[in-house]
Order: structure tokens, then C-alpha cells, then sequence
């Protein structure tokens, strides 16, 4: 068979063109862009599980605040989007200074507003160097300074560029990761305060990050968590998991010359099997199209793809789930008591529910459980006896998965999945 372009891209952001739903809060994010384009912004803050498609919605924002795409309700911007993530950043130092180098980049590929704001560029150019003799000699960030600095900057760079731009939009992903003692949250603060005292109201942050984001923010200072609408992302929709197939189908059909297409038994398992993650989808779609060799993609190719050694069930449990896969495939009993668990998504569960569905013995599962919870596998409620549940729905979603696809794939005899 000649070679296929696989369109599904399980580690990679969807583009514009790929992106589907998230109707809810792109409407949201666009009433924030439309108050700070008109002098009173409205922060925001996404919050979700891995895979969840934070990283994708993030993308899309720049694209609308940029003025490449227009929002539903035809508002457009033209907003300069400083994106960066802090993935790797452990201190306020390495925040600062990504912040810097995200303004610097922003600008540089802005020709007309880096004519109009040399100052500020030169500024920027400045800090860098600034900010490694501030490393050199240890002495710790004066955060209330460099809060002081930049916002200076701000309030003279958005009047020299007014009619030009809308403002800027300052978006930042992987939030979640720099600790508390980072201090994102106080950092935060004091710009937005020190902006609004400055009368420079069209300068907007938007966060992105794990559900631990919220509480790490107010661990820093408490009331940060209170400059943002917060919003916490669900699973896709049933139809919503068929579009982004189809998107995909769409875009091999493209690149490809001929079509592949999929049964409607094909499509069901997918989406049944991806429980809603984009992540999921994305990664059993791919594994399915690899696995197709006629050109229609069944709910064979869906079942053997994932379930198959080095398939989607695989890439998903080394990625995700590393520590919990190894635990899993260690004891029958642990794999008997965490399907019995993933029925019930992240929910809080009794111990006599597992003991009745999981058919492990009382004292088996009171091991499994007290095992499971040392290795942070599982939760247990802190004020009820005896209730317990898995950490993410995700988690709970790809244990399903397993079951799933075992059940249908020919696998089972083979090499398949060791789930
Ligand atoms: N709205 C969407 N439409 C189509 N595909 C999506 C959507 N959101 C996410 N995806 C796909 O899902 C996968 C995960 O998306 P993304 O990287 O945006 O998630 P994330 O929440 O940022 O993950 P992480 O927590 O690992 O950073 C990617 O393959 C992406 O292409
Ligand atoms: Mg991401």
C-alpha cells in the first residue's frame, strides 16, 4: 500500500482549522477580550486534566485576539499576544524572565508596533541582560520593582500604540507548574493592581493549567484567584468527538488524493473508547488509521489499534499513566480493583461497592486499596470511612479503554496490551 498521511495528532495542538466545540467558553474568553479592548479587563483563568485541549483553546484565543479569526458574535481584535508557557520555570526569577523574552518576541514579529514602541523594545533588550546580573550576583527579584518597571512600560506602550492595537493579551499555559513558592499569583496581582492605578486597562491575562492551578494561586496570594473567570474544561460531546474525526478524515482525504473513510461501527467505538478526552481521540484515531489497510477504518482497525503492543492503549498508559499502568499490570487483584473503581469515573466509591463488583475477596481488596493509596494511585475521602476514588476521570476513562478494547480485539491471544 503507498503511504498514508495520518491526520490524527495526538501530541500536537490542534490548529484553527481542526479545532471543534468549546463553544461555552470561547464565548467567555471573547466577552474578556471585548472588556479590555474597551478599557476594563476581565482576566481568565482554564482549568483541566491532561489532554484535555488547554494548550489547543489557548492557540485558538491568540488566533481571535490577533484579528486571524473572527469571534461568533463577529467581534475582532487586534490585540499583540505575548503566549508563553512555564513548563520548566521553578522560580519568579524564570517567570519574569520568560515573560520578558515572550514580550520581546511578540514584538519582534509586530513590525508596525515595534516602530511605534522602540522604547520599550530597547527596554526589553535591556532586561534580559538585566535580569542574568540579577541572576549572577543571586540577589533575589524585587518583584514589586520589576512589577513597577513593566508596567510603566505597559502604560507607554499602549498609548503609543493606540488606534494600532487593541492592547495585549498575555496568555500563559503550563501555569500549574512553577511552584508556590514562585509566587505567580502575588506576581499577578501586583501588575493587575499597578495597571489599573496607571489607568492602562486594555493590558489582559489569561492562565491555563491543571485543576490544582486555582489553589496554587491562592496558596501565593489569596485573593488572586479572584482576577479571573475561571473555567474548567468537560469532555467533548458525542458529536463534537465525531467532528474532530471527521476533521481529520477531512484532512487525509486532502493531503492523501483518496479517501479513507469509517464504518459507523468504527466511529462509535471511538468515540465510546475516548470517553471525551480530545487526547484520546486523537491518539485511538491514530493508532486505527495506522492499523486500516483497505481504506476503511472498522471497528476492527479501532479494537486491534488500540489494544495491540505498542498501540494507543500502550502510548496512552506510558504518558499518562506511567506509575499507575505499572501497578496495574503488577497484581490481578490491583487490576480487578481499579476496573471495578474506573466504573465509576473519578467518583467517590465504598469499599463494600468494590468488594461486590471487583469479585476480589474482603481482605484482598482492603490490601489492594491500602497498597494503591501509599502509591497515590487512588484517594481516600478524608471524612468518610471507607470511601475511596480514582485521581482524574481521564484515569478512569483509560482503564475503561483497556476493558473495551480487550473485550473486542482478536488480540487477546496475541501479544496484545498488557492491561
Ligand atoms: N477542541 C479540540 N478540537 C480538536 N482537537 C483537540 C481539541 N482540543 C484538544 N485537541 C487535541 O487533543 C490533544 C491534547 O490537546 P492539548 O495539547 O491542547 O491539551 P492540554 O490540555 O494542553 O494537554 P496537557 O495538559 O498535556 O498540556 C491534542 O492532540 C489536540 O490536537
Ligand atoms: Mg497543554
Amino acid at each position: 500500500m503507498v503511504a498514508r498521511f495520518n491526520p490524527f495528532r495526538p501530541n500536537n495542538m490542534a490548529g484553527p482549522g481542526m479545532f471543534v466545540g468549546r463553544v461555552d467558553e470561547l464565548k467567555i474568553i471573547d466577552q474578556c477580550l471585548f472588556q479590555a479592548k474597551n478599557g476594563n479587563p476581565q482576566h481568565f483563568l482554564v482549568q483541566g486534566e491532561r489532554g484535555i485541549g488547554k494548550s489547543s483553546l489557548l492557540f485558538y484565543v491568540e488566533y481571535l485576539a490577533r484579528g486571524e479569526l473572527t469571534a461568533f458574535t463577529e467581534n475582532t481584535y487586534k490585540f499583540l499576544v505575548v503566549s508563553i508557557d512555564l513548563g520548566g520555570c521553578t522560580t519568579q526569577f524564570e517567570i519574569i524572565r520568560k515573560l520578558g523574552r515572550g514580550l520581546r518576541q511578540a514584538l519582534a514579529d509586530h513590525n508596525e508596533a515595534k516602530e511605534k514602541a522602540k522604547e520599550f523594545f530597547n527596554w526589553l533588550l535591556n532586561w534580559e541582560v538585566l535580569g542574568v546580573k540579577f541572576h549572577k550576583q543571586d540577589v533575589d527579584l524585587d518583584a514589586e520593582q520589576v512589577a513597577d518597571d513593566l508596567v510603566s512600560q505597559f502604560t507607554n506602550f499602549c498609548k503609543q500604540t493606540h488606534g494600532l492595537l487593541d492592547g495585549i493579551l498575555i496568555l500563559i499555559d503550563e501555569a500549574d507548574r512553577p511552584g508556590e513558592e514562585a509566587g505567580l499569583g502575588a506576581f499577578l496581582k501586583a501588575l493587575a493592581e499597578r495597571l489599573t492605578r496607571r489607568n492602562c486597562n486594555n493590558v489582559l491575562f489569561g492562565l491555563a493549567g491543571l485543576p490544582t492551578l486555582l489553589g496554587k494561586l491562592r496558596n501565593s496570594h489569596e485573593s488572586s484567584p479572584r482576577l479571573f473567570e475561571t473555567m474548567l474544561l468537560e469532555p467533548l460531546e458525542v458529536a463534537e468527538r465525531e467532528e474532530v474525526i471527521r476533521a481529520c478524515l477531512k484532512q487525509a482525504k486532502e493531503k492523501n488524493g483518496f479517501e479513507t473513510k469509517i464504518t459507523q461501527d468504527g466511529m462509535n467505538f471511538l468515540v465510546e473508547l475516548s470517553e471525551g478526552y480530545p487526547h484520546f481521540v486523537h491518539q485511538f484515531g491514530y493508532s486505527a488509521f495506522e492499523q486500516d489497510t483497505d481504506n476503511e477504518i472498522d471497528e476492527d482497525d479501532v479494537g486491534e489499534g488500540a489494544f495491540k503492543d505498542g498501540g494507543a492503549l500502550t502510548q496512552l498508559g506510558d504518558k499518562f499513566f506511567n506509575e499507575m499502568y505499572h501497578a496495574r499490570i503488577s497484581s490481578e487483584d490491583y487490576r480487578r480493583v481499579l476496573d471495578a473503581m474506573a466504573e465509576h469515573g473519578d467518583r467517590w466509591v465504598a469499599r463494600k461497592t468494590i468488594i461486590a463488583e471487583s469479585g476480589v475477596s474482603e481482605t484482598n481488596v482492603n490490601n489492594a486499596l491500602l497498597t494503591l493509596k501509599a502509591k497515590e494511585i487512588i484517594l481516600q475521602d478524608e471524612t468518610r470511612r471507607g470511601f475511596y476514588r480514582l485521581p482524574t476521570n481521564s484515569f478512569a476513562a483509560w482503564i475503561n479503554a483497556i476493558r473495551a478494547a480487550r473485550a473486542k480485539s482478536d488480540a487477546l491471544h496475541g501479544e496484545g496490551f498488557a492491561g
